[in-house]
């Protein structure tokens, strides 16, 4: 029997562990989570600081996590998964490990369909590597990441009602003066149902969004008490897009792979029930203050010394 893991700190709706999440995942029922959404560690050539994973070793290592994840979604949950390329060490081709993972998830096991394919493109990314982008001009910048949106079943709960857009000034025109009715070069009738308006407009599967924040309370809480802003956030549009295109209101949301727990937040301003596993505590830390009262709550534990897996973080801290 395993030991019960505890939790770092916990929320109204969610719970938040700093631990090796593959140990979570043991733990939790099976069919118990509507939506895994995560980013793991990609296979980078140029390492971040939360440590990553060789490209070669890549399945070996998340497969289990992939079996874990597989056990503990319901049947109409979904696997959200944002996991980028990379390049091949010293070389300027791409590392196709990402679509590895992609097969492997899916027509190689049988565990997942793919639902969807998505892209995040952030504008604000750093031309890198610098060698072929800035200095050699071979390569251009690389702003876009793939997201797969995976499932149990060929009808994972969705509906885009849920993240419909406000009308663009053309939508708008177009739906007050009426299309041209017939067949177009694509092959598409337009008919009268055209130009029913809706309450906003279908998104597409490209999400544009950058981190441009330079305060929030969870920055200003890392800067404060000297703990690492994590290097590798979502933005918020991103979690937020795919909490509400998956999920209503009551469902759970897991991150395995929580880092700055910019998923807790979202879920807790959207009204889900979260689960977050984060292994690097600092980052834990730091993510508690993203909910209003509870980074104090456990920046007073560790002032009282109450909390021995926060001391032993500072102890790391003071022996780098
Ligand atoms: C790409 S980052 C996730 C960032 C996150 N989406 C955010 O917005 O802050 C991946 C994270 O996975 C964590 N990690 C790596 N292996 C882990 C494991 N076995 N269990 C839990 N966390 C792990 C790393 O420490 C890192 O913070």
């Amino acid at each position: 029997m395993n030991e019960r893991l505890n939790t770092f700190y916990e929320t109204t709706l969610g719970r938040a562990y700093s631990c090796d999440s593959l140990a979570l995942l043991r733990q939790l029922p099976d069919a118990s989570i509507d939506l895994v959404l995560t980013s793991p560690p990609f296979a980078l050539t140029k390492k971040k600081s939360y440590g990553n994973v060789s490209a070669t070793s890549y399945w070996s290592w998340f497969e289990p996590f992939a079996l874990e994840i597989w056990r503990v979604l319901k049947p109409r949950g979904s696997l959200v998964l944002e996991i980028g390329g990379s390049w091949k060490p010293g070389f300027p081709v791409r590392s196709l490990y990402n679509v590895e993972v992609l097969l492997n998830l899916t027509e190689r096991s049988g565990l997942f369909y793919l639902a969807q394919e998505f892209f995040w493109h952030n504008p604000a990314k750093m031309p890198a590597p610098a060698q072929w982008v800035t200095i050699e001009r071979i390569r251009v910048k690389d702003s876009v990441t793939p997201i797969w949106w995976l499932s149990k079943s060929m009808r994972p709960k969705a509906s885009n009602r849920r993240v419909l857009r406000p009308y663009s000034k053309s939508m708008q025109n177009l739906l007050k003066n009426g299309y041209n009715k017939g067949k177009r070069p694509s092959g598409h009738d337009v008919s009268n149902k055209w130009g029913n308006k809706h309450k906003g407009s279908i998104p597409d599967n490209i999400i544009i969004a950058s981190n441009t924040r330079s305060t929030d309370r969870y920055l200003d809480a890392c800067r404060a008490l000297n703990l690492q802003i994590h290097p590798a956030r979502f933005v918020r549009e991103v979690p937020e897009f795919f909490v509400k295109f998956a999920t209503v209101r009551g469902d759970t949301v897991l991150d395995p792979f929580a880092g700055s727990n910019i998923v807790g937040e979202v879920c807790e301003s959207l009204g889900r029930e979260w689960i977050s596993a984060e292994i690097n505590s600092e980052y834990v830390y730091g993510s508690s203050f993203r909910f209003e009262g509870v980074g104090e709550l456990v920046y007073a534990l560790y002032q009282a010394g109450d909390a021995e897996h926060l001391l032993s973080l500072s102890s790391e801290r003071e022996s780098q």
